[in-house]
């Protein structure tokens, strides 16, 4: 019952004498007065929770970005981690004089300051960027390097292209990519036999680099997930699969499932698209895949797998290549360490060469 309410229910004045209008008066003058009385209290009372509201959401904000910026520096250090493991899985080591060849190209073309951030920052992530960089592959939207800058010079962002095209031709996407969907069907119809995973207990799916959906649409086709968690660093793909597929597009930093809890997937995919990064990012990712499955759950992709990186090939590339982006290759020892032995089952015994997908399950 609101205040207002409380005030004026019961019999009001009934008789209409003046001594008793004379009261009823006095008494409405006196509940009018209460009522004003209480309704002070109650704005004081509203004004002093709006303050304490601001002053939550003031501690929730700050703590949001704390943890935010514990996130990622721990990934930070699990990079780092990562990129210890893979020293300590090969012989392999950057040679020196590639670096010091491309910090001259820099001094040619960025200012001094910007070039003192960026090496501080190499040396504070034993020269990642040099890495990633140097690992990825040749695309057209990705291929030169910018001096000034000190980044690439195009990123992926395709999406918006692609959906502008189908649309000036009056096709739906899946008419303008019917191949890939076709070839996706007869390759994992192939591929993820009925026997990897039991497609009633299929309630979570987690993608990454899912574009026009080619894998989505059979994943959600086959198992019709509850959650289906999508990784595209293109933002144009990530809205347009948002709004046709309905799948849940979540902030993708272009390495991690940051999103999405551990043990919480059935399956992980990633199809034709691990190859299109550095291997730094592709060994993230399939480690993420190891970490956010539950047991039993199954991680299918496919790589362009080498069996060793060598320093001849290393040196042949960045002489032949470097700062254009050259290989998408990802040795052998880090598939290995994302998802060892005792603790998950390769499924494919024999997968083809080049491109050939994966199956690994959490046991
Ligand atoms: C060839 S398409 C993938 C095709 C699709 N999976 C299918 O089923 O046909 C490659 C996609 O990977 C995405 N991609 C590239 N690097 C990525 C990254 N680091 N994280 C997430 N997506 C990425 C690209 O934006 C692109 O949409």
């Amino acid at each position: 019952m609101g205040i207002i309410s409380r005030f004026f229910t019961g019999s009001g004045p009934s008789a209409s004498s003046p001594s008793s209008l004379g009261h009823s008066v006095s008494d409405l003058r006196q509940k009018i007065y209460k009522l004003e009385t209480a309704n002070e209290k109650y704005r004081a009372r509203l004004a002093e929770r709006i303050e304490m509201n601001k002053t939550l959401k003031n501690v929730v904000d700050t703590q949001k970005s704390e943890l935010n910026a514990m996130r990622i520096n721990s990934r930070k250090d699990l990079t780092l981690e990562r990129i210890d493991t893979f020293f300590t899985g090969t012989k392999l080591r950057l040679p020196e004089e590639a670096y010091q060849r491309f910090l001259a190209k820099c001094k040619d073309n960025a200012t001094e300051d910007k070039i003192k951030v960026f090496r501080e920052e190499m040396d504070k992530t034993q020269h990642r960027a040099f890495y990633e960089q140097l690992f990825s592959v040749e695309m057209d939207m990705a291929q030169g390097f910018d001096f000034t800058g000190l980044r690439p010079i195009v990123t992926f962002q395709r999406g918006k292209t692609d959906i502008a095209y189908a649309k000036s031709k009056c096709m739906s996407l899946d008419e303008l990519k019917a191949n890939h969907i076709q070839i996706t069907i007869e390759r994992f119809d192939e591929i993820i036999k009925k026997s990897f995973i039991n497609p009633k207990r299929v309630n979570s799916v987690c993608e990454i680099g899912a574009a026009w959906g080619a894998a989505t649409r059979y994943m959600l086709n086959r198992y019709a997930p509850e959650d289906y968690h999508v990784y595209e660093i293109d933002t144009g793909w990530a809205q347009w699969l948002k709004d046709n597929l309905g799948v849940d597009s979540k902030q993708c930093d272009g390495e991690s499932l940051s999103e999405t809890s551990d043990n919480s997937m059935d399956i992980c995919v990633a199809s034709s698209c691990l190859y299109f990064m550095p291997f730094v990012k592709q060994w993230n990712y399939l480690t993420e895949f190891a970490r956010v499955l539950k047991p039993g759950g199954i991680a299918v992709f496919n790589v362009n797998l080498i069996e060793n990186t060598t320093v001849r090939t290393l040196k042949g590339l960045l002489a032949n290549y470097f700062p254009r982006r050259s290989f998408g290759y990802i040795p052998q020892h880090c598939v290995d360490t994302a998802f060892p032995e005792d603790k998950f089952e390769k499924l494919v015994k024999e997968p083809a060469k080049g491109f050939g997908y994966q199956v690994y399950r959490k046991r």
